[in-house]
């Protein structure tokens, strides 16, 4: 049995029939944990909120299956495991978040662990705080937007990453596009921009970075990165109260937009632009992002 969004949603703020809960925890890409954290917010929360009221951002509901998923990882790598950036990628597939192989294949080439700041454990199913209000998204959020946008990031083709941060999505798609295609980042903190290149040098991309094929810029991604359009694939890390009219502009037709919209309340949109430049849309799930937002206003945390 498969859930509705309007129903994987409602699960996430609200304590569901128990029948509700146990469907639930059997799909894992229906629910993606993917907020703001503050210093002092716990990384894995513990219970269900029990609440009808709009959410305490420090206090999220959880799935229980990743719960699950992450002892499992814990007891998994508690041996002399060699490679946990490859357990991770094993355990997103055993739990049916990764079902395509080059998917798989790219996510085991860029080792998370580059790009997530020291201190932090880059193999948990879990956003991380990068500073600046911004974190790095979740494994299984990384996995279902590559999922989504597999088809338009094809060897040859254009991408850009709208809110790149880290650069691990950027690098992800670089590998994907190859090095006849390109992958651009854009991200506003200029801070993020120069440590994500240094992070991209240390990874499996870093000879796409050097030769060109992948850049990472600092500017507004609400106005994309014209230089470099149309795009095949357009990816937003961020949640935007409606789509930009500059990403639509700048999609290729054939091509797909993957972007949060909403505020507290937010779904993941997939956008195909046809050939007569129509667009058809449809909502994945829904999700929770740090908003795309002015460089002050994130900032300020407002
Ligand atoms: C949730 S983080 C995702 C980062 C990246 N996908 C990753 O996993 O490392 C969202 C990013 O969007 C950036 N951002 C927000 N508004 C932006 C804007 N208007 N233009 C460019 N970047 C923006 C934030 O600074 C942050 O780095």
């Amino acid at each position: 049995m498969r859930l509705s969004p309007a129903l994987a949603y409602g699960c996430r703020y609200r304590t569901p029939p128990l029948k509700l809960l146990l469907t639930f925890t059997l799909l894992p890409h229906r629910y993606h944990r993917h907020h703001r954290l503050t210093v002092s917010a716990p990384l894995l929360p513990t219970t269900l909120s029990l609440s009808s009221q709009p959410p305490n951002p420090n206090f999220f509901t959880g799935n229980s299956l990743f719960f699950r998923m992450e002892g499992d990882l814990q007891r998994f790598w508690s041996g002399n495991s060699i490679n946990k950036n490859k357990a991770m990628v094993e355990h997103l597939k055993t739990y049916g978040v990764i079902t395509s192989k080059k998917v798989a294949e790219v996510l085991e080439s860029i080792d998370r662990a580059l790009f997530v700041p020291d201190g932090n454990a880059p193999y948990y199913d879990s956003p991380v705080p990068i500073g600046y209000n911004a974190t790095i998204s979740a494994p299984h959020m990384h996995a279902t937007c590559l999922q989504l946008l597999e088809e338009n990031l094809q060897p040859g083709m254009h991408a850009l990453d709208v809110g790149s941060g880290t650069g691990y999505l950027t690098a992800c798609f670089a590998l994907m596009v190859g090095p006849q295609g390109r992958a651009v980042g854009v991200e506003h903190i200029p801070e993020l921009v120069s440590s994500s290149v240094l992070n991209i040098q240390k990874s499996a991309a870093a000879p796409l970075l050097k030769e060109g094929s992948l850049s990472v810029h600092v500017g507004d991604g609400r106005l994309g990165w014209p230089e470099h359009a149309p795009y095949d694939a357009i990816h937003v890390g961020a949640a935007a109260p409606e789509i930009p009219q500059a990403l639509i502009d700048q999609l290729k037709p054939g091509g797909r937009l993957v972007i949060p919209v909403g505020s507290v309340f937010q779904d993941l949109k997939v956008i195909d632009k046809n050939m007569d430049g129509s667009l058809s849309i449809r909502s994945e799930t829904s999700v929770r992002y740090v908003p795309l937002t002015s460089r002050d206003a994130q900032l300020r945390g407002a």
